[in-house]
């Protein structure tokens, strides 16, 4: 595996892979690697000749200071981890090598509606700095095909958004939620989790299953009254939003077919989200 620090070294690497006609799959991550990058790096490695995953804490994305400062850092153990998943090149930058001229933000606005609701809502300027990184990463990296995990669903419907409103030529893959044995989503935040909470997290994927469950057999109002009755009755958990939406638009919809099912919720300190597929 070979590590680049810099945009001129790593496009030195690609160039040279590129000019021997490799296609090249990008998975950009923020670290904290778990089960569920590592299941996006196996896919990538199916479909792509060269496999490059970026490492980048990215400061424009992260709403709230504390939630950046407490980010967990783990950069030996991922790059073992991505070594021993055939990864073929990581790019690991500073943040000055990312924004050269400061954390300036472009607005995600300019990919639509659905920038603005759920995620967009909740953590102001998220999505402007989510827009932002990942224009400077594929600019960078100009990958043939990105892999992103469903558990950022919204995240991922900017991806599309951003490529095509950018018209770039990158194939766009969703990988399935990975989930820890007793159903909660992986994400890097589940470290901070205290072992009340960790228990208590488990609901989340409870409430979703409830409604997935039953999603023929009930209205969308009544299941998610019923998922959010036995969400409420742990304290620890704060719902922020648990909505059952178009997964195109994120619009409201009495359809059946082709919806989301989102949730936010603080599990005491500890923002989590995750969403299933309906039906
Ligand atoms: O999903 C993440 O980890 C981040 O939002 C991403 C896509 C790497 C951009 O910083």
């Amino acid at each position: 595996m070979i590590l680049c620090k810099t945009i001129s070294d790593l496009t030195r690497v690609l160039n040279a892979k590129k000019a021997s006609n490799q296609t090249i799959g990008f998975v950009p991550t923020m670290g904290a690697l778990h089960a569920g990058h590592l299941s996006l790096v196996k896919q990538a490695k199916l479909k792509s000749d060269c496999v490059v995953c970026s490492i980048f804490v990215n400061p424009t994305q992260f709403n709230q200071e504390s939630d950046l400062k407490n980010y967990p850092i783990t950069i030996e153990n991922d790059l073992k981890l991505l070594a021993e998943s055939n990864c073929d090149v990581v790019f690991v930058p500073t943040i000055s090598e990312v924004y050269p001229d400061g954390l300036k933000k472009s607005q995600a606005a300019v990919l639509g509606s659905i920038t603005m609701m759920f995620e967009g809502a909740y953590r102001p300027g998220h999505f402007d700095g989510v827009h932002t990184i990942l224009k400077r990463l594929f600019d960078i990296v100009k990958p043939n095909l990105v892999y992103f995990g469903q558990k950022d669903f919204q995240q991922c419907l900017l991806v599309k958004k951003l490529i095509a409103y950018y018209s770039l030529s990158i194939e766009f893959f969703m990988g399935e939620i990975v989930r820890e044995s007793d159903g909660l989503a992986m994400s890097s935040r589940n470290v901070r989790l205290t072992a009340e909470e960790r228990k208590v997290a488990t609901e989340i994927f409870k409430a979703l299953s409830i409604i997935k469950q039953n999603w023929h057999k009930n209205t969308a109002a009544n299941l998610i009254a019923i998922a959010r009755k036995q969400l409420e009755m742990h304290p620890l958990i704060k719902i922020e939003y648990l909505n059952c939406v178009d997964s195109d638009n994120l619009l409201e919809t009495v359809d059946k077919e082709n919806v989301v099912c989102l949730i936010a919720v603080n599990c005491g300190a500890i923002r989590l989200i995750d969403n299933v597929l309906l039906p």
